[in-house]
């Protein structure tokens, strides 16, 4: 973090003294205002909800250009990491800041598949939920039950116990989510294969039965893979945050990573590519493409409560560019399976022409994000929506460890603990019950 050469000053209206405060830069990106010492200098917060103008951290890992539609993981642009990286080579460059050569990521594959298989004892622990409970409820109680396997790997403040954690949580996160849903299947667990490819293996756990092998299509495995990629991480969003804010405490890796599942599960957020597809299926229940413009109707009534799912980003004011790779990927996913006529891909591209053209969208700079088609894609290679957000889950889980461990390993970190602008009532007394 650099000084900037210029400070801010903060003045009043009423004829307190002004204050100076410091300023630092980014290698890009806009400048901050360090406001740390304002409450001891002036008894005031600020006030700023859902962080519209608050950098709570400083960050070295991704980089997103919201006005360019640009994001960079470590400097690389994601469509370059997209077409020339698989999500193991993308899991190294974020973990520990440097693309793999050949031979660190064979070491750094082997590392993890090392890790894949969960305690014997997790499949006992699963049985306790409902068959029809949904995925991410599973999830949030799973990832969390890992610190009650893993004990060698709990102490935040280790580094060779954060190091352990984040390969055990990479290396785990399919197995549970194959797990949740063959739970929900009635089917058997199948073991990971450490022979196939981290995307591969994924598909193998989630899809073969004892009875029958399955076949991994390339073709969907590169699409898996790019998923993965696409979702690897996304700087300070609301899951990583709460990573952040809940690993702040010193708790244990995998408590803070179950905090980040819990977050990512809404549908304003990982939520969303679940949502989008369920509102895709609902449009073409209804009528399909006939119906969107009576759709769009509704979405643009602020009274309907509808939105349109898939669209709009806090911080993409522009394209999302991985809604671009996604929509990509979704063409070839169709094409390789004999679905170029899908009714609901067709309906997106309608939905989305509509939308693109639309005053409404085009002046509140609403596109496309990574879910209007990372759910068609999913569905088509046969995942059931309840599951989308699971496999999010398991792609952003990297991010939210890189995250956790930066922070951890930065000397200016503290508990996180925001203030607030009081509303409610001042002192007042207890009145006996009879009075009250
Ligand atoms: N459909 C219709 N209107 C929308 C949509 C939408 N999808 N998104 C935003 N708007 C409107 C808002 O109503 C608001 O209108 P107004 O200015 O007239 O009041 C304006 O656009 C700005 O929207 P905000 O909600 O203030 O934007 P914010 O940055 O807070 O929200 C969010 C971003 C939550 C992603 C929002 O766009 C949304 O709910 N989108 C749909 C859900 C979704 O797809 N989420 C996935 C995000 S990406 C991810 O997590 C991977």
């Amino acid at each position: 973090m650099k000084l900037a050469d210029n400070k801010a000053t903060l003045s009043f209206s009423d004829g307190k003294p002004s204050i100076d405060l410091p300023m630092y830069q980014g290698t890009v990106g806009p400048d901050v205002i360090d406001i740390r010492k304002l409450y001891g200098q002036t008894g005031m917060f600020t006030y700023d909800p859902g962080f519209l103008s608050t950098a709570s951290c400083q960050s070295a890992i991704t980089y997103i250009d919201g006005d360019k539609g640009e994001l960079l993981y470590r400097g690389y642009p994601i469509e370059q990491l997209a077409t020339n990286c698989d999500f193991m080579e993308t899991c190294h460059l974020l973990l520990y800041g440097n693309l793999p050569d050949a031979a660190g990521k064979e070491d750094f594959t082997k590392r993890v598949t090392n890790h894949t298989m969960v305690n014997e004892q997790m499949q006992f622990f699963l049985r306790g939920f409902r068959r029809d409970a949904h995925p991410m409820a599973i999830m949030t109680g799973l990832v969390g039950a890992l610190s009650a396997f893993y004990h060698d790997s709990t102490d935040i403040n280790n580094p060779q116990h954060r190091e352990i954690s984040a390969l055990r949580l990479i290396a785990k996160m399919p197995t549970l989510v194959a797990m949740a849903y063959k739970y929900s299947m009635g089917q058997p667990y199948m073991y990971p294969k450490n022979n196939l490819s981290y995307a591969g293996n994924f598909m193998h756990m989630m899809f073969a039965t004892p009875c029958e092998e399955y076949v991994v299509n390339p073709v969907i495995e590169r699409a898996m893979d790019r998923i993965f990629v696409l979702h690897a991480d996304h700087e300070q969003n609301a899951s990583t945050s709460t990573v952040r804010l809940c690993g702040s405490s010193g708790t244990n890796p995998f408590a803070a990573i179950a905090a980040g599942v819990a977050c990512l599960w809404g549908p304003a957020h990982g939520g969303a590519n679940e949502a989008c597809l369920n509102m895709l299926e609902d449009i073409q229940k209804t009528g399909g493409i006939a119906k969107v413009g009576e759709f769009m109707e509704q979405v643009k009534d602020k009274n309907s409560g509808v939105k349109l799912m898939g669209f709009g980003h806090r911080v993409y004011k522009n394209y999302d560019p991985r809604a671009k790779l996604m929509q990509e990927t979704c063409k070839e996913v169709l094409a390789a399976l004999g679905l170029e006529n899908d009714p609901l891909f067709k309906l997106a591209m309608a939905l989305e022409k509509i939308a693109l053209e639309d005053d409404y969208f085009v002046s509140r700079k609403l596109y496309p994000n990574v879910d209007f088609y990372s759910g068609i894609v999913q569905r088509a290679i046969g995942i059931p929506v309840n599951m989308f957000t699971g496999v999010f889950a398991l792609a952003r889980t990297v991010g939210w460890i890189a995250q956790l461990n930066e922070m951890i390993s930065d000397p200016e970190y503290k508990i996180g603990r925001p203030r607030q602008l009081f509303t409610g009532s001042v002192k007042r007394d207890v009145l006996p019950i009879s009075q009250r």
